[in-house]
């Protein structure tokens, strides 16, 4: 089963795929309802996360996996920073500042699966790169077009230095870290048999 609040983007033709309108926060599923729950670029955005991963262990039946990937924030080093490092900075703040959407939240994931009862926890992480005309350079370019203006609305960064970070953007001209994927998963422990 697909969930989200909004559906329209998940596929219908994914066979022994169901796609149903949920939402984490404010619905709940039965106990042991599936062997594998898996949530990304979600968590970090919902204030209740911690309440809500609680939930997403429940809902996996014993001996099943829970996995979690959350998006995180790559600061750059101290010192000057340039338009792309500004840009990317602003779009954190804004989204903080709007959604309560924490970019470090997945530093305490580890922890928090360990506190739902889960066990054999493993962690990956997938740092994206700009500079190779790739995803990541796509998805920001994609992204300063659409919250630009609310950026700029809120006093985080001016339409010069969007200009500046979009021609950065461009045509794989400058390399830097872009966000982290942070993947973790964890075991809903079996149940003892008789
Ligand atoms: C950054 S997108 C990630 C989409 C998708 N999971 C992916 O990885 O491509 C965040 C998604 O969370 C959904 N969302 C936000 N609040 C939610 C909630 N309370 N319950 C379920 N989904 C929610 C949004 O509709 C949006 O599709």
């Amino acid at each position: 089963m697909g969930t989200d609040i909004g559906t329209t983007l998940l596929p219908r033709d994914v066979p022994n795929l169901s796609v149903r309108r949920h939402d984490v926060v404010q619905e709940d599923f039965p106990a042991a309802s599936f062997d594998l729950v898996h949530a990304r670029a979600l968590l970090e955005h919902l204030p209740e996360r911690a309440e809500v991963l609680g939930k997403m262990a429940r809902w996996t039946a014993p001996g099943g996996w829970v996995c979690v990937e959350t998006v995180m924030a790559v600061h750059p080093p101290s010192g000057t920073r340039n338009a792309y490092q500004r840009c990317l900075n602003a779009v954190f703040t804004l989204s903080e500042n709007v959604m309560g959407t924490d970019q470090r939240w997945g530093t305490a994931l580890p922890g928090l699966l360990s506190q739902a009862g889960l066990t054999d926890i493993g962690v990956h992480c997938t740092p994206g790169l700009v500079g190779r005309n790739g995803n990541a350079d796509a998805f920001l370019r994609l992204s300063l077009e659409q919250i630009g203006p609310a950026l700029v609305r809120a006093r985080l960064t001016t339409p010069e230095e969007l200009t500046e970070c979009t021609d950065l953007l461009e045509g794989g001209k400058y390399t830097d870290l872009a966000l982290m994927t942070l993947s973790a998963w964890a075991d809903a422990p079996a149940t003892d048999s008789p």
